[in-house]
């Protein structure tokens, strides 16, 4: 470890230390507590997966990739934030297989949480240029989780190394999609969501910093301008005049309003200031300020600049592995099309 990413963890320990004996809580558990920098062996996924998987077989794979991403977003940033948020619903839903991106009746992107998902365009064409290059070689799965990075990095975000060959998945079950959180959940729920895909609450309040970048159409927050859980009054923990303002921007439930007020095209850590100015988007964000189970790392993301982007990092590495189809898997095989599973009718 170099002696940044020492010093780094070293503000990090001892901030959450004495925010914890500020505020006692009973189910910590230690291991969230450190700062997670990672490393190339940390993500190869006991050689499963690896970083050479293409070199022989498709060595282009990753700078077509780089420039197609770059091409989209330089026509509509908005891409970028909707590229790491299809990610995730991917990972989200039976790990990194590529499920999402299946467009058949009752798939999951057909459910109601996945109905404002974009950038399948990008993917499309991506994987279009691929297999003119590299035919039936790279999955649909791979290039997802890497345009979601390289996407993250376009708007100032980190870069984090992506071990290649994840198979694409066969199914993808709009029932299954419906459990990804849609922004109401409480702490709770959350921290058991993301526990269940294996992650902790560290990793839940920093990848929520993907928030830091992205919008979010004005019908999913409504109801805490004007009727916060049946009070007929707002949300009482959104600042006035940041009430003021989304009452304005929000005249149509099809508006978008983004989800960081300040600095909504760059990757950076105003998401976490904004909480704690009582400026989260989705209850959801702001709720993270509130818990004391999860507010000593939102603290902690505004105290020290690059932890982050660092922290963000880690935790992206490792969501991207979250049960990922291999080479040892049956069940997986490289899609030629990422909106359908392959015919082998023929
Ligand atoms: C913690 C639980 C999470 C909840 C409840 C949540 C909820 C939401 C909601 C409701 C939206 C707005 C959707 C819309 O109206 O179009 C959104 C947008 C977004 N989410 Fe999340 N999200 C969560 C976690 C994540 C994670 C882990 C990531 C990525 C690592 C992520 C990345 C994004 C991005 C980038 C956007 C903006 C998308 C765009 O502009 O097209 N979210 N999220």
């Amino acid at each position: 470890m170099s002696n940044s990413y020492l010093q780094l963890l070293l503000v990090l320990v001892i901030y959450i230390i004495s925010a914890i004996s500020a505020q006692p809580h009973e189910n910590y558990d230690d291991s969230v507590f450190t700062l997670q920098v990672p490393t190339l062996e940390e993500t190869n996924l006991d050689n499963l997966l690896s970083f050479g998987y293409y070199h022989k077989s498709c060595p282009q794979f990753e700078s077509i990739l780089q420039n197609k991403v770059k091409e989209w977003i330089k026509k509509d940033y908005t891409l970028a934030a909707s590229l790491l948020r299809l990610h995730f619903h991917d990972c989200s839903v039976r790990g990194c297989d590529g499920s999402i991106l299946l467009k058949h009746e009752g798939s999951e992107r057909t459910a109601l949480p996945s109905k404002t998902l974009r950038g399948y365009e990008v993917i499309d064409d991506i994987k279009a240029e691929i297999e003119r290059q590299c035919p039936k070689t790279v999955s649909c799965a791979d290039i997802l989780t890497t345009a979601a990075r390289d996407a993250t990095v376009e708007l100032g975000g980190p870069y984090w190394p992506v071990p290649y060959g994840r198979k694409d998945g066969k199914v993808s079950v709009d029932k299954e999609a419906e459990l990804v959180p849609i922004g109401h959940e409480n702490i709770t729920s959350l921290i058991e969501y993301f526990q269940s895909k294996g992650l902790t609450v560290l990793d839940l309040v920093v990848l929520s910093g993907a928030h830091t970048i992205g919008r979010t159409t004005c019908g999913s927050i409504q109801y805490r301008l004007y009727n916060y859980r049946g009070t007929g009054k707002p949300d009482p923990t959104i600042d006035p005049k940041y009430l003021n303002y989304l009452k304005r921007k929000c005249r149509w439930a099809s508006e978008y309003v983004y989800l960081d007020a300040i600095t909504p095209k760059t990757f950076d850590r105003e998401y976490y200031l904004n909480l704690k100015k009582n400026m989260g988007l989705l209850s959801t964000d702001q709720l993270l300020y509130s818990d004391s189970r999860t507010s000593p790392f939102v603290s902690a993301f505004t105290t020290t600049p690059s932890l982050f982007q660092h922290q963000f990092a880690f935790s992206m590495s490792k969501f991207g592995v979250i049960d990922v189809l291999t080479d040892q898997d049956e069940d997986g095989e490289i899609r030629t099309n990422c909106n359908f599973v392959n015919d082998y009718s023929y």
